[in-house]
């Protein structure tokens, strides 16, 4: 098994059949040992954290098989803490692309001027750039397409690939009285060229209400797979 990439909170390695493994790591993102899924550094580690990001990503990800919705997921071992997926590439150095359903986070600290906390939105799509050493920052489609990382076309097989999955993810979480404000994802293409839903679905990945409370991670994952 070769190691081919140290991240943050998973470690990817290269299988002997050319898929990789995703390595669950009970490191999470925040800041001064405050957890918070938004950040874009390690701040402390949780016992168990990474086995249940993955149950809850595993529960996702068969899901979305379920509905013939494509992604790179091929099986996952909870005990390991591992993930088996198709390799892929990712556009330029890496996009998120985000499904916003309440108005909160950075979309409110943006357009507060004219959009009041929790406003309901339409499943609205937002892609960022990887690039934490400008705190990710979001990118026009025209911008995209001008610094040549997603065409048009490709821009609309990610945005309707987003508001698909971001729409199943809320249904899941409706059927335990949980609430969806917003969601991110990571896309990449796969051999043959077609772009499939990568890396992971876990509460760090998004921002989840129950009666008006912030849900944590590890506490969504909890409640989902009771
Ligand atoms: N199927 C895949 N093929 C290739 N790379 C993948 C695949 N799935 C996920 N990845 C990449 O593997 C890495 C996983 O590491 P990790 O989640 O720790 O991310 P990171 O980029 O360091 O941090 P962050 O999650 O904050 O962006 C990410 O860079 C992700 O884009
Ligand atoms: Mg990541």
């Amino acid at each position: 098994m070769k190691l081919v990439y140290t991240g943050k909170t998973k470690n990817v390695y290269e299988l002997e059949d050319g898929n990789y493994l995703l390595a669950f790591k009970d490191d999470v993102t925040g800041e001064n040992g405050v957890f918070d899924p938004g950040a874009n550094t390690v701040g402390l580690t949780i016992e168990g954290a990474g086995r249940a990001g993955l149950r809850l990503t595993k529960l996702f990800f068969e899901v979305l098989k379920e509905k013939d919705i494509p992604t790179h997921y091929v099986d996952a071992n909870i005990e390991e803490a591992t993930m088996t997926v198709k390799p892929a590439t990712v556009f330029g150095k890496g996009l998120e692309v985000i499904c916003r359903y309440r108005a909160v986070g950075s979309f409110l600290r943006r357009y507060g001027l004219y959009v009041e906390e929790g406003a309901e939105l339409d499943a609205f799509v937002e892609v960022t750039i990887k690039d934490d050493g400008r705190q990710d920052p979001p990118i026009s489609e025209d911008a995209l397409a001008m610094l040549g990382l997603l065409t048009k076309e490709e821009y609309q097989v990610l945005k309707n690939l987003t508001q698909e999955i971001g729409g199943v993810v809320k249904e899941e979480l409706a059927k335990k009285g949980i609430d969806l404000y917003d969601i991110k994802f990571e896309f990449g293409r796969v051999e043959g060229g077609q772009i499939v839903l990568i890396d992971e679905i876990s509460g760090g990945n998004m921002r989840a209400y129950k009666d008006g409370q912030y849900i944590e991670p590890l506490e969504l994952e909890k409640l989902m797979l009771l």
